[in-house]
């Protein structure tokens, strides 16, 4: 059965079961209870993640001559979220319920009844409620100690940007990109990893002559859902949603979401932004430091303009979990598959003796070590081999490699390929290069 999102019936609660169940997001310190919206990436978790980020790593910094890597710390200067305007902008109107005394994001609440209790018109006026979590440095704990956690990586960029022109060879038009943490206290946080207090993003502001802005803006956008289509998600499921004028960030010109048709409906993974020189131009003003650019041939000086494509990690990775679930019938039986694109795919491989018999555990076993330099693989002795099947299935396991008994008379082995179900015999001496080349074969590999 499926949804009018073309999804399965409670999608989400599926992913958050199989999630847990195979090892890719637990709910943080869940043995104490769980702490509200954090999550952590077990061991296939882990590697879906990092094979996210280090293919919009290679889209966004390898490929190009015209973008450069940062790492910056998530502490910064205090005077940083002055001058960006967080300080005093961002901010989600907040309302409790003086029955339940509950809170909530008052533009996520309809009417006036309590979604918690259900009683109405007992909401308090909406205050304006900052989303930094601050802390301290050092140890006294008073105001001028205070300092946040960051909650975008983009101003990091913003204060090197003198940094990285001086010290690489790059001109205007050129790029900086850089992934990692940020913190919102998001007030009604949900639908698992979609909205949390700690997330990742993966942003890239792209430095620009006023004047050519606009079409670095069209430039961004075309480029950034390319790369969405290329990790083999849904064209029908993929959509540019601009923002109107009154839904603009203070600091954009333009701005339009990625979105995609989560089971809960369309939803912002990715934003594309045109920031115009509004972040230089304020820490030029509130540091003092002139963040110019001049132009070497003809000595013109501007602050250049700012093009920002900026995607949640975490939110990334829900989108290609949701896409890839299947549940199917096949031969009677059904199953859910992950039909991970396979340069996403946590593992790459499985290997398995068709039975613990014969010198057949032995050879799965060297095959498995030999491939482990190269590929993720799993090597796996027990239980039917239906079930080890499944197992891989619901991982998104690519190929599941099967040693039986012509494997020890002739040395080849079956080749399952998880999505077709098609099995052929390859010489298990080529099995690495075979699965190599299927794997290039894949379109965006
Ligand atoms: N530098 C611009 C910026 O931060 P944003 O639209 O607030 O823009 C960019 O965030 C992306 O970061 C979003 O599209 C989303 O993928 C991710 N993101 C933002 N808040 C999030 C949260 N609470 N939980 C998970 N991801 C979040």
């Amino acid at each position: 059965m499926s949804t009018d999102t073309g999804h399965p019936e409670n999608l989400m609660d599926k992913l958050v079961s199989l999630a847990k169940r195979r090892g890719f997001i637990f709910q943080s310190s869940e043995v104490y209870g769980g702490v509200g919206a954090v999550y952590d990436y077990g061991p296939l978790g882990v590697e879906l993640k990092k094979n996210v980020r280090e293919a919009w790593w290679a889209e966004m910094v390898h490929r190009r001559e015209d973008v450069e890597g940062l790492d910056a710390g998530i502490l910064m200067h205090p005077e940083v979220w002055v001058a960006s305007g967080h300080v005093e902008g961002f901010t989600d109107p907040l309302i409790e319920c003086r029955n339940c005394h509950r809170r909530f994001r008052a533009d996520h609440v309809e009417g006036d009844q309590c979604p918690t209790c259900g009683v109405s018109g007992q909401f308090t006026e909406p205050r304006n409620f900052n989303l930094m979590f601050k802390t301290f440095m050092g140890p006294v704990e008073d105001s001028t100690a205070a300092v946040y956690l960051r909650p975008e990586t983009a101003q990091g960029i913003f204060v090197n940007f003198k940094n990285v022109l001086d010290s690489s060879r790059q001109k205007v038009p050129f790029g900086i990109a850089q992934v990692g943490k940020a913190f919102r206290n998001e007030i009604t946080p949900g639908n698992f990893t979609f909205r949390t207090r700690e997330f990742e993003q993966m942003e890239m502001q792209f430095f620009v002559e006023p004047g050519t802005d606009e079409e670095w803006y069209h430039t961004w956008k075309e480029r950034r859902l390319e790369w969405v289509k290329s990790l083999g998600i849904r064209a029908d499921r993929l959509r540019l949603e601009p923002h109107g004028p009154d839904e603009l960030a203070h600091y954009a010109k333009d701005a339009v979401d990625i979105e995609y048709l989560f089971p809960m409906g369309w939803r912002e993974f990715e934003g594309i932004h045109n920031r115009t020189d509004f972040d230089l131009s304020r820490h030029q003003e509130h540091s003092g430091k002139k963040l110019e650019y001049v132009e070497s041939h003809s000595g013109k000086r501007f602050i250049p303009y700012v093009i920002e494509t900026s995607a949640g990690l975490d939110r990334t990775v829900l989108v290609v979990l949701a896409d890839s679930y299947h549940e199917e019938e096949v031969e009677g039986e059904s199953r859910t598959v992950l039909r991970l694109h396979p340069r996403l795919a946590p593992t790459k491989a499985a290997v398995f003796p068709l039975v613990k018999k014969e010198g057949m555990p032995e050879m799965a076993a060297r095959i498995a070590a030999d491939l482990r330099g190269r590929f993720t693989t799993f090597h796996d002795v027990s239980g039917s081999i239906g079930r080890r099947y499944r197992r891989q299935d619901e991982a998104g396991t690519p190929f599941c490699i099967t040693v039986d008994g012509q494997s020890i008379e002739d040395g080849t082995v079956t080749v399952r390929d998880r999505d077709t179900l098609e099995q052929v015999r390859v010489a298990a001496e080529g099995i690495s290069d075979y699965l190599r080349d299927r794997i290039e074969a894949e379109p965006g590999s």
